[in-house]
């Protein structure tokens, strides 16, 4: 493996690769920077073609968590695990306390939480072996617990910035909106745009799901290949990443792309052709922030889940700020995110 010679390198501080023989474990931990705080993001389980494969998305992963976690306003470095799915892959209890070793051994420059495959019970197993774990079991009136709902409200707060920069109205009310992938981001974030009198367009792969949202929202059901193309005045990508690319720019007749998914742009580029045609995009890490906070005000235990839906509402006004600049200075807001979030960890370091 060439970490140093991989697309996704970024000056990493530090990769740590975990193998245990006899649970049969293989992960990697990637540590991007902690120049504002512990390193923190979840570790995602997931079967890749190679271990090459699984170390780029670790570095590129850790580096994304670095410029989410300085853009949400955290005292959280970046970081990442991957767990590899290997074909014999236990998941046994032993397994995950052996990577809860594996995280203790970093004295806490890497704090982890969920991602992809994981969940509240894994989390709670690498308990076992380390203190330095966040998403936990919630407890009564704290942070904690399943972040889904303080992500969409962040989303929904980043929308309602995105209406009044580009569209200049303060109410979502009568605002049509297409969200692409109705599970835990894209449900609870129909119900708070439904509160707000928007008028719905939904599609996922998973029919139960869009029924849930077609009885609970009003909202109406597209086709998988009609929903981005949706003609709204918003498009919430809240499933894949790199639905932005090349090929759906062009068909896009949404006038702002606003939404939960984690890396929606294919390549830097496309936050250029987004920009190029006039469509205003909220970056992703930066509107799908919520979760985040809610693991930081869990982990540093200092907040009331009050005060934590606060901080989320923030959101809304920092995506301002980058939707200003890039007015200002005709830079794509992708580029802006990017670049205020390389200086909040530079000033910091
Ligand atoms: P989820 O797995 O609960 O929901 C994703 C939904 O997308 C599922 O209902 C799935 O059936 C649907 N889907 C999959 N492929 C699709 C396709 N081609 N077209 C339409 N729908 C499709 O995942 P969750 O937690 O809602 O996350 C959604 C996105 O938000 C992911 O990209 C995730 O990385 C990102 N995210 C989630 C956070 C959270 O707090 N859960 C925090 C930040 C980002």
């Amino acid at each position: 493996m060439a970490a140093f010679d991989d697309s996704a390198f970024d000056g990493h501080e530090r990769v740590l690769f975990c193998h245990d023989p006899l649970t049969g474990l293989k992960a990697i931990i990637a540590i991007h920077s902690t120049a504002l705080g512990p390193a923190a993001g979840g570790t995602r389980l997931w079967s890749y073609a190679s271990d090459d494969d699984a170390l780029h998305d670790a570095l590129r992963l850790s580096q994304g968590m670095s410029f989410k976690n300085a853009m949400a306003g955290l005292s959280f470095g970046g970081g990442k695990g991957v767990i590899i799915k290997t074909p014999d892959f236990s998941g046994s209890v032993a397994m995950y306390e052996k990577y809860g070793e594996f995280v203790d051994s970093l004295h806490g420059d890497y704090v982890t939480a969920e991602d992809v495959g994981m969940s509240v019970d894994t989390m709670e197993v690498i308990h076992h072996r380390t203190r330095y774990v966040a998403g936990l079991s919630r407890q009564q009136h704290k942070a904690g617990g399943d972040p889904s709902p303080k992500t969409s409200f962040g989303i929904f707060k980043g929308i309602e910035a995105a209406v009044a920069f580009k569209l200049g109205r303060d109410s979502l009310d009568g605002i049509r909106i297409a969200v692409q992938g109705v599970g835990h981001v894209g449900y609870y974030l129909c119900r708070y745009l439904h509160e707000a009198g928007a008028r719905l367009v939904v599609a996922d792969i998973d029919a139960d799901r869009v029924r849930r949202v077609v009885e609970e929202c009003g909202a109406t059901a597209v086709s998988l290949d009609e929903v981005l193309a949706s003609d709204v005045d918003v498009v919430a990508p809240c499933a894949l990443g790199a639905v932005i690319n090349e090929r759906s720019v062009g068909s896009l007749k949404a006038p702002i792309v606003a939404g939960g998914a984690n890396n929606q742009l294919e390549t830097d580029a496309d936050g250029q052709r987004l920009h190029d045609a006039g469509i205003l995009y909220a970056p992703d890490y930066v509107i799908n922030g919520g979760g985040i906070i809610n693991v930081a005000c869990e982990y540093y235990g200092e907040a009331t889940d009050q005060e934590v839906w606060d901080q989320v509402a923030a959101i809304g006004p920092r995506l301002t700020g980058i939707f200003e600049e890039s007015a200002a200075t005709g830079l794509p807001t992708s580029t802006v995110a990017d670049r205020q979030a390389r200086q909040i960890i530079a000033d910091a370091g």
